[in-house]
C-alpha cells in the first residue's frame, strides 16, 4: 500500500496540529453557552417550579466535516476562512417542551448583553418541504482568552422534543441510504414530519388548557 513521505505526513501535523489549537476557541464558546443553559435552567426550577429545557447537546465539528465543508462552500483551506465563512463550527442543541417555550428561550437570549444575535432562521414558522422544523440563531459570544478577546460564532439550534426526534431519525435514515431516499419514503418523513407537528399542537394546547 502506497505512503506519504514521511515530510508530507509531518507536514499535515503539523497543520492538524495549528488548527486544532485555532479551533479550541470554539470549544471555550460552548463551555459558556453550556453554563449560560444551565443556570437558565436551574432558575427557570427555581422560580417557577419546571424547566422549559428538556435536554441540550453540544459539539465542535470535527477536522475532517469542517475540511470538506470548506471544500464545498468553495473556500480557502485556512482557519481565517473557517472562521469567517463557516457558521457551524461550534453547535449548541437546546431541546424544549412545548413550542411556546422556544420562542421564550430566545427572548431570554436577547437579554443576554454578551450576546449578540447575528441571524434568525425560524423553521417553524417556514418549515422545509421536508418538514423539517427548529429555530436556527448563529449567535457571537466573546471568549475572554489570556491576552485578547475573541468573538466566536455559535449555532444554536432550538426545538421540541417532537421536531428533534424527527430530524434525529431523518438524519440517521439518510446516514444509511447514503443521502438516496426514494420519493416514497420522503413523502412517508414528510408525513411523520406533520404527525410531530400535530402532537406538538396538541401538546400545547393540553399545556394551555392545564394554565387556565
Ligand atoms: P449548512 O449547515 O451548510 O447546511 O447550512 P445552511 O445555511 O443550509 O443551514 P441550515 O440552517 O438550513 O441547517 C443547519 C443545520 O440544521 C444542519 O447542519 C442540520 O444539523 C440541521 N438541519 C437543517 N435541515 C435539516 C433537515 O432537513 N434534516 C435534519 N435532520 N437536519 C437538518
Ligand atoms: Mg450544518
Amino acid at each position: 500500500m502506497a505512503s506519504l513521505p514521511e515530510d508530507q505526513i509531518e507536514e499535515l501535523r503539523r497543520l492538524m496540529e495549528s488548527w486544532k489549537n485555532e479551533l479550541l476557541v470554539y470549544k471555550f464558546a460552548l463551555d459558556q453557552m453550556d453554563t449560560k443553559f444551565s443556570i437558565i435552567s436551574q432558575e427557570y426550577n427555581l422560580i417557577h417550579g419546571h424547566n422549559p429545557i428538556e435536554h441540550t447537546k453540544s459539539r465542535v465539528k470535527n477536522f475532517e466535516s469542517l475540511m470538506n465543508k470548506l471544500v464545498r462552500k468553495g473556500c480557502e483551506m485556512t482557519t481565517r476562512a473557517a472562521k469567517e465563512y463557516i457558521h457551524d463550527i461550534a453547535g449548541l442543541r437546546i431541546v424544549c417542551s412545548f413550542v411556546s417555550d422556544i420562542y421564550n428561550m430566545v427572548d431570554v437570549l436577547k437579554e443576554h448583553e454578551d450576546i449578540k444575535i447575528l441571524k434568525v432562521k425560524d423553521y417553524i414558522k417556514n418549515p422545509k418541504p421536508n418538514g423539517y422544523r427548529s429555530l436556527h440563531l448563529i449567535v457571537e459570544v466573546p471568549v475572554y482568552l489570556t491576552n485578547k478577546v475573541e468573538h466566536v460564532k455559535v449555532e444554536i439550534q432550538i426545538r421540541t422534543i417532537a421536531m428533534d426526534f424527527w430530524a434525529s431519525l431523518e438524519h440517521k435514515i439518510y446516514y444509511k441510504l447514503n443521502n438516496e431516499v426514494p420519493t416514497k419514503l420522503t413523502d412517508e418523513l414528510k408525513e411523520a414530519a406533520d404527525v410531530a407537528h400535530y402532537l406538538d399542537e396538541k401538546m400545547l394546547n393540553i399545556r394551555k388548557k392545564v394554565d387556565q
